[in-house]
């Protein structure tokens, strides 16, 4: 029987999807034959986008590139990764200020399941700066975001009300 292809995993909170997410996901498509990317439902935070307003952000932010799937997941990554038939994690790396968490992190899902590969991919340099916080921010303070993620978001992030 042919092995299943080599599917990897993008998780994140993607709140909101920016352009180095969108690098990250580029680059993985032209390696990994199966590419799911994983948004966390997470409910300890107040998110800025609900998750299937994400889903559908990064699903239309992608619909180029073809054969991308995206979907949400709760509770412990590695059961997520082991429904899915994923044993490879991406993560984005931009600079050493990520290293830590991004370490750690990649330790525990491994400890956590022995088979759990995390595979760091740096984004172009034009992105190092980029984050969703910072995009979360300039947004709420009334700033320019059109250069800094993908059109789809820029179109929903244009029709929300600002914050008072
Ligand atoms: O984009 P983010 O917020 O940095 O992504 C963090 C994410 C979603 C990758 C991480 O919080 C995660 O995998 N959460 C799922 C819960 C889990 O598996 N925790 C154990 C590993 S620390």
């Amino acid at each position: 029987m042919p092995e299943p292809p080599l599917a990897a995993i993008y998780p994140g909170s993607f709140d909101p999807m920016h352009l180095g997410h969108v690098d990250i996901i580029r680059r993985a498509h032209d390696i990994f034959p199966r590419v799911i990317v994983a948004v966390l439902q997470n409910t300890d935070k107040t998110p800025l986008l609900p998750v299937a307003t994400r889903v559908d952000l990064i699903e239309r932010s992608m619909a180029g590139l073809g054969g991308i799937e995206v979907t949400s997941f709760s509770g412990l990554l590695v059961d997520f990764m082991q429904q899915s038939g994923a044993r490879v994690i991406l993560r984005g790396m931009r600079a050493v200020s990520d290293f830590e968490y991004e370490f750690q992190i990649a330790l525990m899902n491994r400890r956590l399941w022995a088979q759990a590969e995390t595979v760091f991919l740096t984004p172009n340099e034009e992105f190092t700066y980029l984050s969703s916080r910072v995009v979360k921010e300039i947004w709420q303070l009334g700033g320019d975001v059109s250069g800094l993620v993908p059109g789809p978001v820029f179109e929903v992030l244009r029709t929300l009300p600002l914050p008072r």
